[in-house]
């Protein structure tokens, strides 16, 4: 018998964007992950990735696709060019130079592509790498790169709570390293608690009770770098210890080798942008 009543789960349609690794590289290093030192297979990466996108397309979401830069190796990570909540964008303003212009190129994205409500921010806010939607807040990470600032905007533009929550080991410098929603409607999470301060370890407690709690090896693999629509769960498939407990609650883990952009720092979440109706 499990030790969570095993509520029916139910995959909702999604649709997602996605930029490919066609120019990927580590020509810099902006997190622990990258190391310039270290070659990089872009003919794999695009395999890798290709079979991510291809992934979400059989399991029936739909997924855009951003044209990738020459010069913006880390566009591949498409989850940082924007957050969209119902509709509304909320553009990315990075933290560091090499990325910048990423956001531009996003917004050029929404633009074409009839989203009407747009906010450029005055803060800096890396997209969904620090921002992490459930039906009742806003997660927001800070510490490495969201300025904390950029959650009050967030506030405003969405009107939803925003939850700050303060990461502080630069292994897990995004808050999709160490947090992913499961259950967007049942406000259900996995994380892994030591990237958290203290005080946000408390936050997260009071708020999710019954989230999946990752061991460190999992969250090494990056293994809370996941994507759900409801049921299925897409993430690396080295993090092999949150199989059981995904499972245990319901969700159908599907384990994906993203190992060539590991190398930047990122995996399954990372390299996906989802476009909330
Ligand atoms: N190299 C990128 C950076 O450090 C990786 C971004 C990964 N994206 C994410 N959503 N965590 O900015």
């Amino acid at each position: 018998m499990s030790r969570f009543p095993r509520s029916p789960r139910r995959a909702t349609p999604r649709r997602y964007l996605m930029c490919s690794p066609a120019h990927f590289k580590v020509t810099y290093s902006i997190n622990p992950w990258m190391d310039p030192a270290k070659p990089v297979d872009v003919p794999l990466a695009v395999a890798q990735w290709e079979d991510l996108r291809d992934r979400y397309r059989s399991l029936g979401h739909t997924v855009e696709e951003l044209t990738p830069r020459p010069g913006l190796p880390d566009m591949v990570f498409a989850a940082n060019g924007a957050t969209v909540v119902e509709g509304r964008v909320l553009g990315a303003r990075f933290a560091y130079r090499e990325r910048e212009e990423e956001a531009a190129a996003h917004l050029e994205w929404f633009r074409a592509h009839g989203f009407a409500e747009i906010h450029e921010p005055v803060h800096i806010n890396e997209g969904e790498g620090d921002f992490a939607v459930t039906s009742s807040y806003v997660l927001a990470g800070r510490g490495f790169r969201a300025s904390p600032l950029s959650h009050g905007e967030a506030q405003e533009f969405f009107g939803r709570p925003v939850i700050g929550l303060d990461l502080i080991d630069p292994r897990y410098y995004h808050l999709d390293t160490a947090l992913a929603v499961l259950d967007d409607a049942a406000d259900e999470v996995m994380y892994y608690p030591p990237a958290f301060s203290p005080g946000s370890q408390a936050v997260l407690r009071r708020l999710f009770p019954d989230a999946v709690i990752a061991e460190e090896a999992d969250a090494e693999a990056l293994g809370l770098n996941a994507v759900s629509d409801g049921l299925h769960v897409l993430l690396p498939q080295a993090a092999v210890g949150l199989f059981g407990p995904l499972r245990e609650r319901g969700y159908e883990p599907i384990g994906m080798d993203l190992g060539e952009l590991l190398k930047g720092g990122g995996s399954v979440k990372c390299c996906t942008q989802e476009l909330r109706a």
